[in-house]
């Protein structure tokens, strides 16, 4: 299939786009490098020996991306772009809005004019909100607790009507967990700008000795050592479920949780990669961070059982690779 994947040069665009072209499918890029680089398409050639093909634009710009649709022949799209930082997202949250939200509202409207009828979108599991895990795709969705949040919402209900109103429109959301990790090839990995808020890339930049001390956010959860419990899965495995989910996407609206089904708290994660890496994480446990919830893990079952996928890797491997991400690029 020739698939446009928009903000294939970010973290898990990146990644999908390595894996659509090992599955032999021809790759458009779209981003605007708002949070990310050239310097990843280089790299995804390394890596493939392949050169997608490339255009700098905003997704919420129609008139600039539908001549893309006029030019080339897709069969279908993956929705990455978007803003991703929840604690900006409070601060910002018109910019996320309509980022998030037209850039959704654009994308979809080019492709119900095409007849472009396979959108993948990337969702998250905090649609969910604070309910029992594990999660499953039929739970009803709570109150979101962020505009970043909200924004994810918002667009799966905007997809949504867009299938019930064009019923060729064939929609798959994809609900990720805690991605995590890197390519095996220490190229392509995740490189927030600033201070990181996830957890995993600020314990690489404290054991790169960027930052001096991982903060741990409370350690009296009801979870197995206190501290929280969430489903990292490795960013390889996450965009093989990309490739899993466009090829398999033949009609209606579906929804996949794309985890692993296993939980672990932060501070197994840290321990892990002191261990792996047998290098040093210097941490302090301090308050709790507002918003964040004890325990969070998918039920898998479905993506394994429609799709044919599942996660393969654990987290061992997440923190190698993240290491030698870090290293090869500190
Ligand atoms: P990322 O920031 O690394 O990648 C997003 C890419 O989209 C960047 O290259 C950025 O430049 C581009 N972009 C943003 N707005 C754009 C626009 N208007 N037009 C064109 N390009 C634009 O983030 P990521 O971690 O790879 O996340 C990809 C998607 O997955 C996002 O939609 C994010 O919300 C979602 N998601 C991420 C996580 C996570 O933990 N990383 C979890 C759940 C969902
Ligand atoms: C994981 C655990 C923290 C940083 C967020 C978004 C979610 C999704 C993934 C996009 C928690 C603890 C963290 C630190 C810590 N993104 N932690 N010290 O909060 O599960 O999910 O990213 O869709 O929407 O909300 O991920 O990596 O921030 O936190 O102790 O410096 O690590 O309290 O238990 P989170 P995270």
């Amino acid at each position: 299939m020739k698939i446009l994947v928009t903000g294939g040069l970010g973290y898990i665009g990146s990644h999908t786009v390595v894996e659509l072209i090992n599955n032999n499918h021809q790759v458009i890029i779209v981003d605007n490098l708002i949070n990310s680089n050239l310097e990843v398409l280089n790299k995804i050639n390394k890596i493939t020996a392949n050169n997608p093909i490339f255009y700098e634009i905003d997704v919420t710009n129609e008139e600039k991306l539908e001549p893309v649709f006029r030019e080339q022949k897709i069969d279908g799209v993956i929705h990455f772009a978007g803003l991703k930082a929840v604690g900006e997202s409070v601060l910002k949250p018109l910019d996320y809005y309509y980022n998030n939200v037209l850039s959704t509202i654009v994308l979809a409207r080019i492709c119900v004019k095409y007849k472009v009828n396979k959108f993948v979108f990337s969702s998250s599991a905090t649609v969910y909100g604070d309910q029992p895990s594990p999660l499953r795709e039929d739970m009803e969705l709570m109150k979101t607790t962020n505009p970043y949040g909200e924004t994810k919402a918002i667009s799966e209900r905007i997809l949504t009507d867009t299938n019930y109103a064009n019923k060729d429109f064939a929609v798959s959301l994809l609900r990720y967990f805690n991605p995590i990790g890197a390519h095996g090839s220490g190229l392509i990995g995740e490189n927030p700008k600033g201070i990181p808020n996830n957890l995993m890339p600020y314990i690489t930049k404290v054991a790169s000795g960027v930052l001096e001390k991982l903060k741990i956010y409370g350690n009296d959860y009801d979870t197995v050592d206190g501290t929280g419990v969430r489903d990292y899965i490795h960013v390889v495995d996450l965009a093989k479920g990309h490739v899993k989910a466009i090829e398999n996407l033949h009609s209606g609206v579906n929804i996949y949780n794309l985890g692993t089904g296993r939980g672990t708290s932060v501070l197994e994660l840290v321990n892990t990669f002191i261990k792996i890496n047998n290098i040093n994480v210097p941490y302090e446990i301090v308050e709790r961070r507002q918003g964040d919830i004890a325990t969070c893990y998918a039920d898998p079952s479905k993506a394994e059982k429609e799709l044919g996928w599942t996660a393969t890797m654990g987290i061992e491997d997440m923190v190698r690779d993240a290491w030698r991400f870090e290293r090869n690029n500190i």
